[in-house]
């Protein structure tokens, strides 16, 4: 994709230009996030949905992309897409997608798909809790969600992705045998995580651990840039792998 090659664009914080390294600086307006025309230019990979409301348009394209892969997994917060292209590298049968709140984000994460030849990686630029509205009940084989914002104030926990309700919505959202994998560096928010699933007594744990790196469930794992970082400052990293309750075969994550 010659998007990808031409346009590499570096922002200057307090001017009204932007430049790129191939091209002399373009006039842009002072607050204008250049990000929202490129990923609206990165179709192959990318489906953009507004902040507010389902358009039927991208609905129809989001059941359209899916409709033919028998397997599908989700990252949530997807980040700029160290983790999911990883993965999507390691199953390539498996469709790959990557829900991401911010354009730059969503859009570094094509960059990287197309840099790979990844043709089983698809990004929903869109607030994840729009999830249960575009897809279908028992649909999807596995969720990720890797390092969510923590909100960790008192008055914004209600900002927190995973809750009760959520939880609730992606356990319905997934197949028989589906999975979640968590992990955080907050030990709050991954205890609080792991408590609202045991008390539903609608996932079976697999796996815990509040030190991924001190743990033999390391050899396995698979690290994304927030990840990374947070290895790097020796933070310890909690990880679970939930599965539903009644499933027959163990995932291979
Ligand atoms: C702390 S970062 C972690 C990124 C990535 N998972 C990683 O581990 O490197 C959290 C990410 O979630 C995204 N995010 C936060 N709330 C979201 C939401 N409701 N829907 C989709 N993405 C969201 C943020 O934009 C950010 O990229």
């Amino acid at each position: 994709m010659a998007l990808f090659q031409a346009i590499v664009v570096e922002k200057t914080k307090h001017s009204s230009e932007m430049s790129t390294k191939n091209d002399a600086p373009v006039k842009i307006g002072r607050w204008k996030n250049q990000y929202i025309d490129l990923v609206a230019q990165c179709e192959e990979y990318i489906i953009s949905f507004p902040n507010r409301g389902i358009p039927e348009d991208a609905r129809a394209r989001f059941l359209s992309e899916t409709e033919n892969w028998p397997r599908i997994v989700v990252e949530i917060g997807s980040g700029s897409g160290g983790h999911i292209i990883e993965q999507a590298a390691l199953a390539p049968e498996v469709l790959h997608i990557g829900i991401e709140l911010r354009f730059k984000r969503a859009f570094k994460t094509a960059e990287k798909a197309q840099k790979r030849g990844l043709t089983n990686v698809r990004l929903l630029r869109a607030n994840a809790r729009i999830l249960p509205e575009i897809c279908s009940p028992g649909r999807l084989d596995g969720v990720y969600v890797n390092f969510p914002d923590p909100w960790d104030k008192k008055r914004w926990l209600k900002n927190r992705i995973l809750n009760p309700e959520f939880l609730e919505q992606l356990h319905g959202l997934l197949s028989p045998q589906g999975y979640l994998s968590y992990k955080s560096d907050h030990q709050g928010y991954f205890a609080e995580t792991l408590s609202q699933l045991e008390k539903s007594g609608k996932w079976h744990i697999l796996h815990k651990t509040t030190d991924l790196y001190s743990s033999e469930l390391l050899s396995r794992n698979v690290p994304s840039e927030f990840e990374l970082l947070f290895k790097s400052k020796k933070i310890p990293i909690g990880y679970l792998l939930a599965q539903k309750i009644g499933a027959i075969s163990i995932p291979d994550v």
